[in-house]
């Protein structure tokens, strides 16, 4: 049967570019036709708030959803994408599905504190709805908590965006021990996708550094495709869309479609067990910008 490839992006570091990174890469591959649902896993909600969802139209959170109440389905909010995509000279309407989050998930800790697998809570309703969808993209919780835990449980891959920034990869250690330890006692399916830089700014001396640092400490696992500061990443949300409806001529469309890419190419490179030959990606990937930036339009 078809599963969906699920992906946690993760960093217990707030203001790293989680939530932009899942809304944008959930478009990007969206945009790149697959099925895509994206999940907040963060009661904050600060991916339900991007999309501009109403707390109106929320009937059921992923709360509600790891607690059994509601089949996975009936908490799901489907967004049209603003960009639109001309296939064979006729227009189709792109949406995203998304399950949103709410203050309430804060009680997770101590809701299923005795819950026996607790930590499996997420994996078993997701299971539900995986055969709908290419792929599932969670946008965990700046914290290592339960709720984490589930996302990592859920997942095959997990995506670290990191901030280029002083002291970026001072976390980095105990989010690996923490990965490790999922992996080894709760699911030897999930492996590191990769490494994400983020928020850089080539005329800093500082965010140079970083990346050479990354590179230097991780190697492949750090992904090509380096996300740039750029200012209309950080508007889209006020407009409630992604970055391919909202300026699809941007920095911030090239490298979130270039990252979907990468991603894409990725997954399925570890999944074929062949080794993607990496100057193929990047070639391709240059095209795709230029064509896909020629057939992506606003409202
Ligand atoms: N590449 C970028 N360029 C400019 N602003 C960004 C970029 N990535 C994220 N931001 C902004 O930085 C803040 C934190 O990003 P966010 O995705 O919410 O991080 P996290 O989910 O890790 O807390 C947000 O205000 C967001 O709009
Ligand atoms: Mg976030």
């Amino acid at each position: 049967m078809h599963q969906a490839e699920a992906a946690a992006f993760l960093n217990q570091k707030g203001g790293v570019g989680k939530t932009t990174s899942v809304v944008n890469v959930g478009a990007g591959l969206s945009i790149l036709g697959k099925k895509v649902l994206i999940v907040d896993l963060d009661p904050q909600g600060h991916l339900t708030g991007f999309l501009g969802i109403d707390p109106d139209e929320i009937d059921y959170t992923i709360y509600d959803v790891m607690r059994g109440r509601v089949h996975p389905r009936e908490a799901i909010i489907t967004r049209p994408l603003r960009a639109r995509i001309y296939i064979g000279g006729s227009e189709s309407q792109l949406s995203m599905s998304v399950i949103p989050a709410a203050l309430d998930l804060s009680d997770a800790d101590t809701t299923f504190a005795n819950t026996f697998e607790r930590e499996h809570l997420l994996k078993r309703a997701i299971a539900r709805i995986n055969g709908d969808y290419d792929y599932i993209l969670f946008d965990c919780p700046p914290s290592l908590g339960l709720i984490t835990v589930n996302a990592l449980v859920a997942s095959n891959k997990v995506f670290i965006p990191i901030q280029t920034e002083f002291l970026a990869l001072k976390s980095l250690e105990s989010l690996m021990e923490k990965i490790e330890s999922v992996m080894a006692e709760l699911n030897p399916d999930l492996t590191i996708g990769g490494l994400i830089a983020t928020r850089y700014d080539g005329r800093k001396v500082l965010s140079r550094t970083v990346v050479e640092a990354l590179k230097e400490q991780y190697g492949a696992l750090l992904l090509d495709t380096v996300i740039r500061e750029n200012i209309v990443l950080a508007e889209s949300p006020r407009f409630g869309k992604d970055v391919f409806s909202y300026r699809p001529r941007s920095y911030g469309m090239e490298d979130y479609l270039n990252l979907s890419l990468e991603i894409m190419g990725r997954i399925a490179a570890a999944n074929t067990l062949f080794s993607v030959e990496r100057g193929v990606i990047k070639s391709n990937v240059d095209d795709a910008v230029s064509d896909i930036a020629g057939v992506v339009s606003n409202n």
